[in-house]
């Protein structure tokens, strides 16, 4: 299982401790956190790295480092991890080695400021799901958003996610989004749901 890869412009990685820079640079800043959670401390970042660095599953579960591959700058962060019903944040003790939680998996992703509005977010968005569903046994994920989130709302519906209401998540309503194998893949074969910057990008890569 290759858990690093590239799209266009971009390359993940997944995340360590040596990746608590832009772990502080997203959770401290309220525009970051505004529609997602409460700003945190650089304290409370800190502590929080023993559970962002977990994986689950076989290590397709957990949080990617995103960085820019002309530079090297990490730009943000892209997730597949456990989606929380009544609590508001991500419940790590699913997150174990070899264990494939039986809840909903959800996509999202988390851009620094200064990396905003350059299609970053529906670049990352399309190669997690593509990761999602070429190497993964997942037959479906989902995302939510917050509903004054118009950005996401609109990256997630670039990507080919489907809409479907309002449900509960984070232990608020939510508006939320699923797709599954077969409709990837029907839309990935019609060049539907956007352009897919990472579609021609070389196997595993
Ligand atoms: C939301 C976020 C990921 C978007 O990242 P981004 O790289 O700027 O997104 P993209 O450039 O790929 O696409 C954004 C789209 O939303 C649109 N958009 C931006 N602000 C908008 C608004 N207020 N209302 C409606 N659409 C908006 C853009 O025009 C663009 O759509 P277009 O390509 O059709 O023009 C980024 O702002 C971010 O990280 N925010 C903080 C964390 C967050 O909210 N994460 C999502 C949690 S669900």
């Amino acid at each position: 299982m290759n858990l690093e890869f590239e799209s266009e412009r971009l390359s993940y990685t997944p995340l360590t401790s040596d990746d608590l820079d832009i772990a502080l640079a997203l959770f401290t800043d309220e525009a970051v956190t505004r529609y997602v959670c409460d700003v945190h401390t650089p304290a409370q970042v800190k502590q929080s790295m023993a559970d962002s660095v977990r994986r689950g599953g076989d290590g397709c579960i957990g949080i990617w480092c995103v960085r820019r591959q002309d530079n090297g700058e990490k730009i943000g962060t892209t997730v597949i991890l456990p989606m929380p019903i009544e609590h508001i944040d991500t419940e790590w003790e699913l997150v174990v080695p070899g264990q494939w939680p039986s809840v909903d998996l959800e996509i999202g992703y988390l851009l620094r400021r200064s990396a905003w509005g350059r299609g970053y977010a529906t670049e990352i968005g399309h190669r997690i799901l593509r990761f999602a569903f070429e190497e993964t046994p997942l037959e479906e994920v989902v995302a939510v958003t917050d509903p004054d989130n118009h950005a996401s709302k609109r990256v997630l519906t670039k990507i080919g996610m489907r809409a479907e209401g309002t449900r509960r998540a984070y232990a608020s309503d939510c508006c939320a989004f699923r797709l599954n194998r077969a409709q990837w893949l029907s839309q990935r074969n019609r060049g539907a749901g956007g352009t897919d910057p990472g579609a021609n990008a070389k196997p595993g890569a």
